[in-house]
């Protein structure tokens, strides 16, 4: 109900009212909500109180807006627990759904000062820099930008990171994938990305950077992945032990 006399903004109230009925499971996945107009006669709001609410909603993932269609309960994100070190492929598996990857870039350049620091090699060797979409069931849910380290990755090629990177690491090369330094960040999509992740541009992402060592101690990979903000949350488990 709306309480136009309230100190929460309209659009808030419109906004909670939306997400209780999902949260109680009113409105199951793939519902289709009642349109800005109806909305906005029901509780004679303008129609720009209303779309307001609905995107709040589409940008934290509660509601997707099909063009011509209507706006839909979205499916729930995929929550991925940061305790283990895992793979996209792995993450994916775990959750019954199938991992695919299109390369985009595949670039063999000379290390910078610092990419040849964090690699512990001479500036100026050579690196391979690797753009992928990474995909769930079909539909693009982060954009990876890697640094690899081939001297330690041989015989990495286009064809071999269309597959599980951590997989041709420990069963091809029979190599330990050990630990990593992940920092988690928000952002919003820039044009590029928001075209590939197929989201509208500045709508938010997660910014995940990860460097990874072997267990050897040896960094392999620096990466950047842009995360679908709305279809993704990360959860930490957390012990005051220790
Ligand atoms: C995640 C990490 C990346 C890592 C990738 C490996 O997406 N953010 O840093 O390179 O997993 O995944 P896969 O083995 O499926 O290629």
């Amino acid at each position: 109900m709306i309480d136009k006399q309230s100190p929460l903004p309209i659009y808030y109230q419109i906004e909670k009212d939306l997400k209780d009925r999902i949260e109680r499971g009113e409105w199951q996945e793939g519902h289709m909500i009642p349109s800005e107009r109806e909305y906005a006669e029901h509780y004679n709001v303008s129609r720009m109180t209303v779309r307001q609410a609905i995107t709040n909603l589409v940008n934290d993932g509660f509601l997707r807006r099909q063009r011509g269609k209507g706006t839909f309960v979205a499916s729930k994100k995929i929550q991925q627990k940061m305790v283990r070190l895992t793979s996209f492929t792995e993450d994916m598996k775990q959750r019954n759904m199938i991992a695919t990857t299109k390369v985009l870039s595949f670039t063999l350049m000379k290390a910078d000062s610092l990419t040849a620091a964090l690699f512990q090699m001479n500036e100026g060797e050579e690196i391979a820099e690797v753009q992928r979409m990474r995909l769930a069931d079909g539909l693009p849910m982060a954009l990876e930008t890697s640094k690899l380290n081939l001297r330690l990755l041989q015989g990495i090629t286009e064809k071999v990171i269309q597959h599980s990177l951590y997989d041709y690491i420990e069963h091809t090369l029979n190599l330990k994938v050990g630990a990593a330094v992940q920092k988690l960040e928000a952002s919003v999509a820039r044009q590029h990305e928001s075209a590939l992740l197929q989201i509208t541009k500045g709508s938010p992402v997660l910014l995940m950077t990860r460097e990874t060592k072997l267990k050897d101690g040896q960094v392999f990979e620096s990466v950047k992945s842009v995360y679908r903000g709305d279809r993704y949350a990360f959860v930490m488990e957390m012990n005051r032990e220790g």
